[in-house]
C-alpha cells in the first residue's frame, strides 16, 4: 500500500481542503501515516499570506533534499503562487498543485507512479469547487463545510485572489445535502466556510443569497449550531444579524475583518468600504437583540499608513469594542498591487505599531471579559489540558472557556470523556484572553 504524510498550514480553508485531500488520495488506494519518514508521499499544503507562511515551507522542503526514495508534493497557496519555480529552488519536488485543480488530483497521482517526476496542477481557469463525495473530519463533533471558494476582490495586499482564483459558490442543494449528512454522522456543530462567506451566491435555478442560506442551513433539524467565516464588509447585509436573532443555532459571532480604521488606507487597500459604513454595520450587530460578539482582523503599516491614520485604527477599537482581534504587520506580497506604493516603512516601525495595537485591544478586551464572571455559559467541550487540567470549551460566541468538573475532573483511562457534550459552565475568573469557571453539575 503507497503511503502519504500531509501537513498543513494556513487558514481554515487549507485545513478544511487537507481534510478532502486526505478522502481523494484514501479513494485512490493510499494510506495516511503519521510521520514523513514512514511515507513514500510526503505532502505540503501551504499558505502565502505573509511572507513569514511563506518562508515555513521552503525550511521544510530543505528537509528532504537528500531524500530520493520519497515524492514531495507542495499544494495549496504557495505552490499556486510559484507555479514551477518550486522545482528551480527544491528540485526535488515532485508536485505542484494549487487548491483549484484538487479535482485532478487522482489523474496527478496516475502520473506520479507513471514515473513523471515534474508533475503540476496550476489552471486557474475554473468553474469547479472541490467536493468528495464525503469527507471524515479531524474532529468528530465540529465540522467545516465549503460554501464558496476562491475571492474576486481584489485587496492590494493579497495574494489570495491569484493562489485560490476566482470566487465559486456550491449548489444550496449541495450544501444541505453535505449537512445533512453530517447531522447524520454526529456532527453538532457546522463552520460554513470561505473567503469572503458573504458573498456567497447560489449558482442553481435557487439562487440564494448567503443570509437566506443561513437561515435554511439553520433549521436542520439535530444541528446545535452553525458558525460563518470569513464575512467581507463589502457584501454584509442587515439580513444576516436578523437571521442571527431570529434562530438562536446561527451562532451570535460574527467575524468581521476591518483592516484599517483610516477611510483613506482603506481606500489605498481597495477594500470597498468605507469607516462609517463598516460602523454602520457594527451597529446593526450592537442592536441586534441577541449579544453579538465581533472580531477583526488589522493590518498595520500598510504603506503610507500615516500616524494620524494609525490612530484612527486604534478609535476605532475603542469604538468597537471587539471581543479579539488578529493584528498583523503589513507583508510585501508578489504581484501586488502594494508592492508598487510609495512609503513603505520599515519593519520596526511596523513592529512598534503591531505592539500598541495589540496592547490596546488587549486593554479592551479586560472589561469586557470580566463582564463575564457570574454568568453560565452553554460551551460545547472541545478537549482537555492537561498542564493546567481543566476542561476546555466554546460558547456561541466563540469564546473559549476553561472548566473543573466535579463529577469527571479527568478524561478516564477507558476514553471516556467529555468531549462533544454541551455543558453549562458559571464562568468565575477572567484575563485579558481568557475566562475559567466550573461546570453547573
Ligand atoms: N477574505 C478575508 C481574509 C483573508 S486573509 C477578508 O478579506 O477579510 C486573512 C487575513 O490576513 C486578512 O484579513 C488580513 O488581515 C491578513 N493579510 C492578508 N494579506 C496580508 C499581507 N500582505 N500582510 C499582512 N496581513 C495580510
Ligand atoms: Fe484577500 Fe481581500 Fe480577497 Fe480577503 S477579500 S481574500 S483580503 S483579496
Ligand atoms: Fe494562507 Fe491560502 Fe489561506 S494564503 S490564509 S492558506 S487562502
Amino acid at each position: 500500500m503507497k503511503k502519504f504524510y500531509i501537513e498543513t498550514f494556513g487558514c481554515q480553508m487549507n485545513a478544511h481542503d487537507s481534510e478532502k485531500v486526505i478522502v481523494t488520495l484514501t479513494g485512490e488506494g493510499y494510506s495516511q501515516v503519521a510521520t514523513p519518514d514512514e511515507a513514500d508521499l510526503v505532502l505540503y499544503n501551504t499558505c502565502s499570506i505573509r511572507d513569514k507562511a511563506e518562508q515555513k515551507v521552503y525550511a521544510r522542503l530543505q528537509d528532504f533534499k537528500k531524500r530520493k526514495d520519497k515524492i514531495v508534493g507542495v499544494l495549496g497557496c504557495v505552490a499556486q503562487q510559484e507555479g514551477e519555480k518550486i522545482f528551480e529552488r527544491a528540485p526535488h519536488v515532485g508536485l505542484v498543485a494549487g487548491s483549484a485543480s484538487y479535482n485532478l488530483l487522482p489523474q496527478m497521482l496516475v502520473q506520479i507512479e507513471a514515473g513523471n517526476r515534474r508533475v503540476t496542477g496550476l489552471s486557474l481557469d475554473t468553474d469547479d469547487t472541490f467536493e468528495v463525495p464525503y469527507t471524515k473530519r479531524d474532529n468528530p463533533h465540529k465540522a467545516f463545510l465549503t460554501i464558496i471558494e476562491g475571492c474576486s476582490k481584489s485587496c492590494a495586499y493579497c495574494v489570495v485572489p491569484m493562489t485560490r482564483g476566482p470566487e465559486r459558490s456550491r449548489t444550496s442543494a449541495s450544501v444541505f445535502e453535505e449537512a445533512r449528512n453530517l447531522v447524520a454522522d454526529g456532527y453538532s456543530e457546522i463552520t460554513l466556510l470561505g473567503q469572503n462567506v458573504n458573498s456567497y451566491r447560489d449558482p442553481s435555478e435557487a439562487g440564494l443569497d448567503f443570509a437566506t442560506l443561513l437561515r435554511e442551513i439553520g433549521e436542520i433539524d439535530g444541528l446545535k449550531r452553525v458558525r460563518f467565516t470569513t464575512s467581507h464588509p463589502r457584501d454584509f447585509v442587515k439580513e444576516i444579524v436578523d437571521a442571527i436573532d431570529s434562530n438562536p443555532v446561527l451562532c451570535n459571532h460574527i467575524h468581521l475583518p476591518v483592516q484599517s480604521g483610516s477611510t483613506a488606507v482603506l481606500d489605498r487597500m481597495q477594500r470597498l468600504y468605507t469607516r462609517d459604513e463598516y460602523l454602520r454595520q457594527i451597529e446593526w450587530m450592537k442592536n441586534a437583540k441577541r449579544e453579538i460578539t465581533i472580531t477583526s482582523d488589522i493590518i498595520v503599516g500598510f504603506p503610507g499608513e500615516t500616524e494620524a491614520d494609525f490612530e484612527s485604527t486604534l478609535r476605532l477599537l475603542d469604538e468597537v469594542e471587539y471581543d479579539a482581534i488578529f493584528s498583523f504587520k503589513y507583508s510585501q506580497r508578489p504581484n501586488t498591487p502594494a508592492l508598487q506604493y510609495a512609503d513603505h516603512m520599515t519593519e520596526e516601525e511596523k513592529s512598534r505599531r503591531l505592539t500598541i495595537v495589540q496592547e490596546h485591544q488587549r486593554q479592551i478586551q479586560i472589561p469586557r471579559n470580566a463582564a463575564y464572571i457570574g454568568r453560565v455559559e452553554e460551551v460545547l467541550v472541545d478537549g482537555y489540558n492537561k498542564a493546567t487540567q481543566q476542561w476546555l470549551g466554546k460558547n456561541t460566541q466563540h469564546k473559549t472557556i476553561a472548566f473543573g468538573h466535579a463529577v469527571m475532573p479527568a478524561p478516564k483511562d477507558d476514553g471516556t470523556t467529555l468531549e462533544g457534550s454541551y455543558l453549562n459552565v458559571r464562568v468565575t475568573r477572567s484575563g485579558p484572553n481568557s475566562l475559567s469557571g466550573e461546570a453547573v453539575v
